[in-house]
């Protein structure tokens, strides 16, 4: 979605903002901007398209000031194109402002300000924003200076926003505000950055303030005050020290970070279990729930929300826990269930999960069963992020930051995560010891069984270059697994744009088994448990119709041999265990599929890192 970074500092706007703008290119983007204050005197370049087409108009072009703004674009109200770009401008082309998040009444105030004569030249929302701003400040009484103008219209919207904002009148002053859309404030020696998160902040400072929500910044030099939007009440904030290196934001070696992401699984799975895993006991230790564990054992149901590929994270969370704890869980969509009657009381606990913790669908799923009683808990990978502060207590993924934007090291961290939940509460509720052994043992050798699926990579090329020019593909799982199937087909879906479709074995023959044929490629998740002998029965349908088969196991035999077409082996482990080992295959085939088709695979046409907006 949207990327804000802004400066104000001794240092040179231009490069710092650029590279900004590129750090956040990641998040998802069809156009970007940057606006400069110099003095009183306020410049603008907007382009759509890439980061680096806008950097080789301002060399060409060059503008400079003490302070800038700067903005990368996901179109929601209009197309992408230069106008519709931030940062916008007033009338007067003395305020400028950049904005992520949408303006749910924009219609109707822009219509009023058009009946005072404005005349809009974008298609945007965001504009409506500005033009408000000046309209307050320009053609009010006069009372207002800037600040409370800022404060005034946003009083005035109904809506999403992180704005920043500054204006030709005030030189070096940026203002910015938080309503419902990230924004992290930086608070270095002598200059001050904000952006949508960290990763354009960690070279200037490690100091950041994590808005919240009505709160409102502003920049005066080397001066800073955060306010209230609604009153002129000072609010106190402490400063957050930020853990995160250079490194683990850069590629390094990999051609892509969606591929240093799935190499990272080496070592993010044991990352996350580090420290939290009692092999004598046969339990974990989660020590961010520790209080709530009497609330967790009498809960009479569990939700579990998310959206994407955490939604299926979930899907084998209820698989894990209703095995042991023996509690019903029912995952939802959270953009379904924030609107939906559903049952929520003091006896329920909602897990919302999310790699971001930023989602604006899964944020409102939390407000609504905060308000009805129930007890939230988060499974978050980005620690400060408004989920992992917005619910009463939580577990954090520890997969190290994510900006592929097709999630893979984040899916498996969650599964982990979810794995020590249900293992938590099963022991407590009668699971044996010999049980939570037997699952420990096989999580500890995680990290030898990602080196060894790592090692096949060449045999999943293999299958991606004879089936990358199918335009389908059906993906089938059975039990644990048909959430598998599901992430594996999205994960195709997301980043090589091929149409692809997961399903529960089964239920194949209730329709999809129409369409196959000699052209359509048939991934079966089959491991060697309880549900092989029908699975192989599935894999026999799906052969005598001619499809091409490639069947993913942890034990290859002569039936599965004969049968497909390509056999992918994954270490033998634990049956909960599987999905772990056969997601990361999925993802290297999705991947490499996608390199054959000469997919950009780290910004896939259209789609966000996090869906920030409804
Ligand atoms: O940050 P979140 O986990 O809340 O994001 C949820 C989805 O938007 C996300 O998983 C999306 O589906 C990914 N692009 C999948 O690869």
């Amino acid at each position: 979605m949207c990327g804000i970074v802004s400066y104000i500092g001794d240092q040179d706007p231009v490069p710092i903002l650029i590279k900004g703008l590129r750090r956040l290119e990641y998040r998802g983007y069809d156009s970007a901007g940057i606006a400069l204050l110099d003095g009183s005197i306020l410049s603008s370049v907007k382009k759509a398209g890439k980061v680096s087409e806008l950097s080789d108009q301002i060399s060409s072009n060059t503008i400079k000031g003490s302070c800038g703004i700067a903005h990368t674009r996901w179109a929601t109200h209009g197309i992408p194109n230069d106008v519709n770009a931030h940062p916008h401008l007033d009338k007067t082309g003395k305020i400028a402002l950049v904005h992520n998040g949408i303006i749910e009444n924009y219609d109707a105030i822009k219509k009023t300000l058009e009946s005072r004569g404005v005349i809009f030249k974008s298609e945007t929302d965001s504009e409506v924003l500005v033009q408000l701003i000046s309209e307050l400040y320009y053609n009010g009484d006069g009372k207002l200076d800037f600040k409370d103008s800022v404060k005034a219209a946003l009083q005035e919207v109904v809506g999403a926003y992180g704005i920043v904002a500054m204006c030709s009148d005030e030189p070096n002053t940026l203002v910015a505000a938080r309503m419902g859309s990230p924004l992290v404030f930086g608070v270095g020696d002598n200059e001050f950055l904000f952006a949508s998160d960290a990763s354009p902040i960690i070279e200037f400072t490690r100091n950041v303030i994590y808005l919240d929500d009505g709160e409102f910044v502003i920049v005066k030099g080397s001066e800073y005050s955060i306010s209230n939007i609604n009153s002129k009440e000072i609010v106190t904030k402490t400063l957050t020290k930020i853990d995160l290196t250079i490194e683990e934001i850069e590629k390094g070696e990999f051609p892509h970070f969606m591929l240093k992401e799935i190499h990272d699984q080496k070592h993010s799975i044991s990352d996350t279990l580090r420290g939290r895993l009692n092999l004598d006991d046969g339990t974990s230790m989660l020590g961010g729930i520790n209080d709530h564990i009497p609330s967790i054992l009498s809960a009479s149901r569990i939700y579990i929300t998310a959206c994407g590929t955490s939604w299926h994270a979930g899907l084998i969370g209820k698989h894990l826990i209703e095995e042991y704890a023996r509690v019903p869980v029912h995952v939802e969509y959270a953009s379904e269930f924030r609107y939906r009657n559903a049952i929520i009381d003091a006896n329920t606990i909602l897990i919302a999960i999310s790699q971001s913790g930023e989602t604006a669908d899964t944020l409102a799923a939390i407000k609504k069963s905060k308000e009805a009683g129930a007890l939230t808990l988060g499974i978050c990978n980005v620690v400060g992020s408004t989920i992992s502060r917005e619910t009463d207590a939580g577990i954090f993924t520890h997969a190290g930051p994510e900006i592929g934007v097709a999630s893979t090291k984040a899916f498996t961290a969650q599964v982990t995560v979810l794995i020590m939940l249900a293992l938590k509460i099963g022991r407590k509720k009668g699971v044996s010891l010999y049980r939570g052994k037997d699952l420990i043992k096989s999580l500890k050798n995680i990290d030898l069984n990602v080196t060894d699926i790592l090692k096949g990579i060449n045999k999943i090329k293999e299958v991606a270059k004879s089936t990358f020019k199918a335009n389908n593909y059906l993906y089938l799982g059975r039990g644990v697994n048909f959430p598998v199937a599901l992430e594996g087909a999205l994960k195709l879906k997301e980043i090589s744009y091929i149409h692809a479709e997961g399903y529960p074995a089964a239920e194949m023959k209730h329709g999809p088994i129409a369409l196959i044929d000699k052209d359509m490629p048939v991934v079966f998740i089959a491991p060697q448990d309880d549900t092989f002998t029908k699975i192989l029965s599935n894999i026999e349908e799906v052969k005598a119709r001619g499809g091409i088969i490639i069947t993913i196991t942890d034990k290859e035999n002569d039936a599965l041999s004969s049968l497909s077409d390509f056999v992918l082996v994954t270490p033998k482990t634990h049956k909960y265990v599987f999905p772990i080992n056969s997601s990361i295959i999925l993802q290297i085939l999705a991947y490499e599929l996608a390199v054959c088709r000469g997919c950009d695979i780290d910004q896939p046409r259209n789609l966000a890192k996090s869906v920030t907006v409804e």
